[in-house]
C-alpha cells in the first residue's frame, strides 16, 4: 500500500479552503492509502500565538478530523511536536537546503513584500520542518491545496539531492493537488485565496462558526454585473469560486449547475450554494460536538505519537548514520 501523509497548521481556526481543499481529500484516501494526518503544531510558531488560544485551535483540529470522518483505525493521526524527530530532521534538513531555494518560497517573499516586520527564522526556514514532515514518513504522496504545492517540491528537491549525495535515504514524495477546489477564494475579494490570518472575517468562511454568518457570509459574497452564472475565473471570479465551493461539496460537475442556472440570477444561485455548504458544515458541527463530548481524543494522539514515532526514530537513525553523525550506531 502506498504511503500518503499531509497535515493543517491550526494557527488560527480552520476555513473552508482547509475543508475543500485538503481535509475532505484525506477522508478519500484512508481507505487506499496507509494515510498519515497530524496537527502541525511546530509550524503555528512560526508567527507569536496566544498560548490559550493556540491550545483550543489545536485540539479543535483534531476533533475536526475526527469529525470529518478521518477514522483512528484506518489512519494514524498526531500532533507533530509529539514526535521529536521532526525538530531534529528539520534542522539536518536546514542543512542540507540552500538560501537560494527558500527564497524562492513564494510565502515569505509575500509576507516580506506586504512589508510585514518581526518575521522569525521559523517563518522563513519552515519549508525545510515541512520537508522533514514528509520525508521523515517516506510519503510517496502529499496531498495539498495549490499554495503547498511549491513546498512539497522543495521536499522533492532535497531529497533527490541528499538520496545523491550519500545513497537512497529519502522516498521523493509527489504533490497531490485536487482538480476542483485546490484554490478557494474569499467571497469578499475573489482575487485573493480564502485564508484565516488574512484579516478578512466576511470573505473566510470558519468551519466552526455560527451557520446563520456563514449564509450570511455566502449571500454576500462579491460577485460582479454580468448577471449569469458563468465559469470564468478571469472575468467572474466571485461566481466562479462560488461554483467550484458548490461542485467541491455537492459533487455536481461545474457544467451541470451552470446549465441549471441559465437565465436565472445571482440571489438564487447563492441561496442554493448556501445551502449545500450550510448543510455540510452543520453535519461536521455535530460531529465536533460529538468528538468533543467523547473524550476520546488524549487517547487518538497518544496512540497515534507512538505510532508515528517508531517510524520517525528509525528514519532517524538511518539519516544520522548517513551523515556520519553517530559514532557507535551501525
Ligand atoms: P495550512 O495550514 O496553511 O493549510 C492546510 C491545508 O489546507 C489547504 N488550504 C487551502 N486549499 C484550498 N483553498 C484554500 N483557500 C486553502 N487554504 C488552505 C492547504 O493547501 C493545505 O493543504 N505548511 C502547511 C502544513 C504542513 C504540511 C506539512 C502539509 C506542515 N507540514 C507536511 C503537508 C505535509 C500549511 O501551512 O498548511
Amino acid at each position: 500500500m502506498k504511503r500518503m501523509l499531509s497535515g493543517i497548521k491550526p494557527s488560527g481556526q480552520l476555513t473552508l479552503g482547509n475543508y475543500i481543499g485538503a481535509l475532505r481529500n484525506f477522508v478519500k484516501y484512508q481507505d487506499d492509502y496507509e494515510l498519515f494526518v497530524f496537527v502541525a503544531n511546530l509550524h503555528c510558531i512560526t508567527v507569536p500565538q496566544d498560548p490559550a488560544q493556540l491550545k483550543k485551535n489545536l485540539k479543535d483540529c483534531i476533533a475536526i478530523y475526527l469529525a470529518c470522518g478521518l477514522d483512528p483505525e484506518k489512519c494514524t493521526l498526531f500532533l507533530q511536536s509529539d514526535v521529536l524527530e521532526h525538530a531534529q530532521l528539520g534542522w539536518i534538513i536546514d542543512c542540507n537546503t540552500y538560501l537560494g531555494e527558500l527564497n524562492r518560497q513564494t510565502q515569505f517573499k509575500d509576507k516580506k513584500a506586504k512589508g510585514e516586520t518581526n518575521l522569525t527564522a521559523g517563518l522563513y526556514t519552515y519549508p525545510c520542518l515541512m520537508a522533514a514532515d514528509i520525508l521523515m514518513y517516506d510519503a510517496d504522496y502529499v496531498p495539498v491545496g495549490a499554495d503547498q504545492k511549491q513546498h512539497v517540491e522543495l521536499a522533492r528537491d532535497v531529497a533527490e539531492r541528499f538520496n545523491n549525495r550519500l545513497g537512497d535515504t529519502f522516498v521523493v514524495p509527489e504533490p497531490v493537488v485536487a482538480e476542483v477546489g485546490a484554490k478557494i477564494m474569499s467571497l469578499s475579494d475573489p482575487t485573493k485565496k480564502m485564508s484565516k490570518s488574512e484579516n478578512d472575517d466576511k470573505g473566510c468562511i470558519i468551519l466552526l462558526e455560527d451557520i446563520a454568518i456563514t449564509r450570511k457570509k455566502i449571500m454576500s459574497a462579491v460577485t460582479d454585473s454580468l448577471a449569469y452564472v458563468r465559469f470564468d475565473p478571469e472575468n467572474q471570479p466571485g461566481i466562479s469560486n462560488l461554483l467550484t465551493i458548490h461542485s467541491a461539496i455537492s459533487g455536481e460537475s461545474i457544467d451541470s449547475i451552470v446549465a441549471r442556472y441559465e437565465g436565472k440570477g445571482y440571489g438564487e444561485f447563492k441561496k442554493e450554494v448556501a445551502e449545500v455548504v450550510c448543510t455540510e458544515i452543520q453535519k461536521l458541527q455535530d460531529e465536533y460536538k460529538r468528538v468533543i463530548e467523547s473524550g476520546i481524543i488524549e487517547k487518538v494522539l497518544e496512540d497515534g505519537a507512538n505510532k508515528a514515532q517508531r517510524i520517525a526514530r528509525k528514519k532517524l537513525n538511518k539519516v544520522q548514520r548517513k551523515l556520519g553523525l553517530d559514532i557507535f550506531r551501525k
